[in-house]
């Protein structure tokens, strides 16, 4: 066990992130694992849960580690505050702080060197760079899709996280829900908008946005689905929804479909107030339950209620 005042010392002066936590809450942390987890203070960490930093599967190495008390060093799988996930070496030894038992855990990126040293950290970072950049293409266009997409990415990966699926897949939907209508950017501007009914022709062009988006993206060498995750965004479990009319999307599509609705539904738009979260819900799961898969429409409920 470290010396009390030993580990008050070492926050401040050690070049690895270093934090403190009670078994449930963060209650110190440094500025360089503040940094690598995306804060801009250590502050802003200490209250938050300390499994907020690991991804569902590093969660499980972790708890794993406690229960068999064989914690020391290990690679887990974290989660920054953007929703992205990547791998960090972890150290953790029990210890003494502030007078109560407290855990002491460093975090260093693999190779001891920053992102960027670790090929797979350096395509991850690539990747994300390519997802930013489309985002950004059609918020030049679009401002209310680039808003819409930000929103679908932040909330669907809240949902995947409590379904408890892995890290690549909660990466897979956090891109796909991102670039999710880049599409768009195919359709003229006034269809896009238009606040009255659309005719069967402009609607058609509409559907087109998702084949449009799988053109897109299906270039680029992403590790999971996410070319078909935005394709299949707008099929629906009774098979009637579009392009193929598929009744069993991947699990990527089922999370983005049901989120979308939400986001479409709850946001104002210039020509209609938004629907409330709770009767958004409702409509979600009284109306059109079989339409959207009930499970994430159940986590969705738990996180916007
Ligand atoms: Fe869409």
């Amino acid at each position: 066990m470290f010396a009390e005042c030993w580990v008050a010392a070492l926050i401040d002066v050690v070049f690895e992130g270093l934090l403190v936590h009670d078994g449930e809450a963060i209650t110190d942390a440094n500025e360089r694992v503040a940094r690598m987890f995306g804060f801009d203070h250590p502050s802003e960490l200490v209250g938050l849960p300390w499994h907020a930093l690991l991804a569902p599967a590093g969660r499980r190495a972790s708890d794993e580690r406690v229960r068999k008390g064989v914690e020391g060093r290990y690679r887990t799988v974290c989660r920054h505050r953007d929703g992205s996930t990547f791998s960090l070496d972890v150290n953790a030894r029990e210890t003494r702080y502030e007078g109560r038992r407290a855990r002491i855990v460093a975090f260093r990126y693999p190779g001891d060197g920053p992102p960027g040293s670790d090929p797979l950290i350096q395509k991850a970072a690539a990747l994300d760079r390519t997802v930013q950049a489309l985002a950004e293409t059609i918020e030049q266009r679009d401002s209310f899709t680039a808003g819409h997409q930000d929103r679908v990415s932040r909330l669907a990966v809240q949902v995947a996280d409590r379904l408890g699926v892995g890290a690549s897949t909660l990466a897979t939907i956090r891109m796909a829900a991102h670039v999710h209508d880049i599409g768009k950017i195919a359709i003229p501007a006034e269809i896009l908008m238009k606040p009255t009914t659309l005719t069967s022709e402009e609607f058609a062009l509409i559907k087109g946005h998702v084949a449009a988006g799988h053109c897109i993206l299906q270039g680029i060498a992403f590790d999971g689905p996410v070319a078909e995750a935005v394709l299949q965004h707008h099929e629906r479990l009774d098979g009637k929804g579009y392009p193929a009319g598929l009744d069993d999307p991947i699990c990527e599509a089922r999370v983005m479909m049901a989120v979308d609705v939400y986001d479409a539904l709850s946001s104002a738009r210039p020509y209609r107030a938004g629907v409330p979260p709770g009767r958004t819900i409702e409509m979600m799961q009284d109306g059109e339950a079989w339409l959207l898969d009930a499970e994430v429409v159940r986590h969705l409920a738990a996180v916007v209620l």
